[in-house]
């Protein structure tokens, strides 16, 4: 026998039921599926994501959940619906791909819906506001159907958004999650720890999806206890992109070369000086001499080498400034 569900809960199941079958198969819906081609979503992969389309009326959701017989007031709590001044009801969702967001089993419990039109003045997203059954700072896209298959592959990606998590796994890299939107949380860092140690870092290339990363990399090295690599994709791609220009095998060949922290920090380093400037390379070489002084002795002895072949400096040199370092970390 079937567990019954929270109401709300069975509620977020009809919808995302409704604007799915909405997208595949109505006249109405249409304009969302052209969209969703535009995008190289195929009717696979819009199957498994359970992506929808909710047109651009104020009515049609609020029609069919109370045909369902669900009361205006549980209809008032779930995030679905706006209210206006006099108490009326309508659907905040209008003219948007529906992205479902499921718990940590499977069940829908909020939407985040795409802006169609290219009109600037509404938000690319829209998200469901918090309610009894959405809290979105232990929520992560794609995390109920991404952790089966972390147990195979023995890592999660962690992504920004939607589209990224959906382009890798129609490029056959299942494990993506995403926190929607940059500000990864410290009880999402704690969610991907009972699943996995090992998470792949893979933000947009561009400078908040970089920052962001070297935010996440001190989350998770706070909470302890990871195993991080970091994809850089070229400066103005996000994955969804990348995959679409390079292709499945080329973006799995990234995924599988993505760099330590050590290294991400490193190339972050670089990118804050000029290392023509003599005084600058000096700076930069002491920060990361700082850096190093942190790793194990094996680790240690392999950045000095490659830092002294980049900067022209000797390996002894170097060393003294590294043990100086290791004091100063005591
Ligand atoms: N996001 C969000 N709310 C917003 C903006 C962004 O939840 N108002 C989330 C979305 O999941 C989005 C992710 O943050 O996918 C990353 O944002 P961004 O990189 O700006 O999205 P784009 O890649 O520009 O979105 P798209 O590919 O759909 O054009
Ligand atoms: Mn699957
Ligand atoms: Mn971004
Ligand atoms: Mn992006
Ligand atoms: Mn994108």
């Amino acid at each position: 026998q079937p567990v019954k569900l929270n109401p709300l809960m069975e509620m977020h199941k009809e919808a995302a039921d409704f604007y799915h079958q909405i997208l595949m198969t109505t006249k109405i819906g249409e304009r969302g599926l052209e969209y969703a081609r535009s995008r190289q979503l195929d009717d696979e992969t819009l199957k498994h994501f359970q992506v929808g389309y909710a047109p651009d009326r104020g009515d049609l959701l609020l029609t069919y959940l109370r045909e369902q017989g669900f009361e205006d007031s549980l209809l008032s709590q779930s995030g679905l619906f706006v209210q206006s001044k006099d108490g009326r009801l309508f659907d905040r969702f209008r003219d948007r791909l529906m992205f479902p967001m499921t718990d940590e089993a499977g069940h829908p419990v909020a939407f985040s819906g795409r802006r169609l039109s290219d009109n600037k003045e509404e938000a690319k997203y829209l998200n469901s506001p918090e309610t009894s059954v959405f809290n979105k700072s232990n929520l992560l896209f794609h995390f109920a159907e991404a952790k089966k298959h972390a147990r195979k592959e023995g890592h999660l990606v962690l992504f920004e958004g939607h589209m990224d998590v959906i382009s890798a796994y129609k490029a056959g890299v299942k494990t993506g999650i995403a926190s929607m939107g940059t500000s990864l949380t410290e009880q999402q860092v704690y969610m991907i720890r009972r699943i996995t140690k090992n998470v792949i870092i893979n933000y947009d290339g561009d400078d908040p999806g970089l920052h962001a990363a070297e935010r996440a990399v001190g989350l998770f090295k706070q909470a302890g206890n990871f195993n991080l690599g970091i994809v850089v994709l070229p400066e103005k791609m996000d994955p969804d992109e990348y995959v679409k220009q390079y292709g499945a095998e080329h973006y799995q060949g990234a995924i599988k070369g993505a760099i330590s922290t050590t290294d991400f920090f490193l190339y972050r380093l670089k990118q804050k000086y000029n290392l023509n400037n003599e005084r600058e390379k000096v700076n930069y070489l002491a920060e990361a001499i700082q850096e190093i002084a942190g790793l194990n002795p094996v680790e240690q002895d392999l950045y000095v080498n490659r830092l002294s072949e980049e900067s022209g400096v000797s390996v002894e040199a170097l060393k003294v400034n590294l043990s100086r370092a290791r004091r100063r970390n005591r």
